[in-house]
């Protein structure tokens, strides 16, 4: 049992003992993100892992993050507060499935959102994330027949942007398909003048009402620009609190769900790491991300392919 302890303090105190970077993303509860060495969107976190000398990574985020890091990072020690923190574009795509669906198409490349598990990166050519799937595809020949897996939405969006028809896989984000767009549309006519940001991951009748479309960072960067005094955000509601630190004084507000408030939208996966399991896996370094070695290597050629195009 924890009872009893300053888990700050001895989260601050293990840190220090184990030589530990801890990195968050956004959709972490307020408290992990505030105490994380660094907070990022998928793309950022993914080169933090990479770069960090830190002995040990533990990652406020959820499992397919993890893997990254650990993909990235194989001689360090990766720890995942809870080991069920998974999600559902992940889950939407078994291996075989995706092996299955690859041998269908053997003249198309797979093109992947990183969300999804280190087997699926094994059976990829290039993975992608929200902030560099644009500039990743733009670099493709116009004449490569492209599978995009396993976010259809993100897949759609894409496609309608870049004029690309790609085969989609038909995997969903759960958080981002529970917005309602008629409490986005209600919420809209009371906040005339406020701006719609959106994740790509939300459907396209959601997108369609979005004045910018891109990742939580990207999101977040134009939350704090915006001249707007009230914005509305369309991705997991635990990013405004950075907005809400970044700009006190300005009014966000969480894009409503089928009841009228943002709280169904909450990520139940990443709502599953606490200060209390960060503590435990600082202390006991467990649980810990292990992977097959070659099943490592090949995960590790098609995200070496994003981190090239993307920068
Ligand atoms: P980004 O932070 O890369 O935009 O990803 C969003 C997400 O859904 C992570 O699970
Ligand atoms: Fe997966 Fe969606 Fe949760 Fe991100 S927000 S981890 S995409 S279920």
């Amino acid at each position: 049992t924890v009872t009893g302890l300053d888990l700050r303090a001895e989260i601050d105190r293990l840190r220090k003992e184990r030589n530990a970077v801890i990195l968050a993303h956004y959709y972490q509860k307020p408290e992990l993100q505030d105490l994380a060495d660094f907070v990022g969107d998928s793309l950022e976190l993914s080169r933090k892992a990479q770069e960090t000398d830190a002995d040990v990574i533990a990652f406020c985020g959820v499992r397919f993050m993890a893997e990254t890091a650990k993909i990235l990072s194989p001689e360090k020690i990766v720890v995942l507060p809870d080991m069920d923190a998974g999600c559902s574009l992940e889950d939407s795509c078994p291996p075989e499935r995706f092996a299955a669906f690859r041998a269908e198409h053997p003249d198309h490349i797979a093109l992947t959102y990183i969300n999804c598990s280190a087997a699926v990166k094994a059976l990829s050519d290039v993975i992608v994330t929200s902030s560099s799937a644009e500039k990743i595809l733009m670099q493709l020949p116009k004449e490569q027949k492209i599978i995009f897996g396993p976010d259809r939405n993100l897949g759609g969006y894409l496609a309608r942007k870049t004029g690309r028809d790609m085969l989609l896989w038909p995997g969903v984000c759960i958080v981002h398909e529970a917005f309602s767009e008629t409490e986005l549309l209600k919420l809209r006519a009371e906040h005339p003048d406020a701006p719609i940001l959106a994740h790509p991951e939300c459907p396209p009748h959601l997108l369609d009402h979005a004045d910018f479309v891109g990742s939580t960072s990207a999101i977040l960067e134009h939350a704090k620009k915006s001249p707007a005094r009230t914005v509305i955000v369309a991705t997991e509601p635990h990013i405004i609190h950075q907005m809400q630190k970044a700009v006190p004084d300005k009014q966000f507000i969480g894009a409503p769900g089928a009841d009228g408030n943002c709280n169904c939208n909450i990520c139940p996966y990443m709502a599953l790491n606490t200060m209390e399991k960060l503590y435990i896996a600082l202390r006991d370094l467990e649980p810990r991300i292990e992977l097959d070695e070659e099943l490592r290597l090949k995960a590790k050629t098609s995200l070496d392919r994003m981190l090239a195009m993307a920068s």
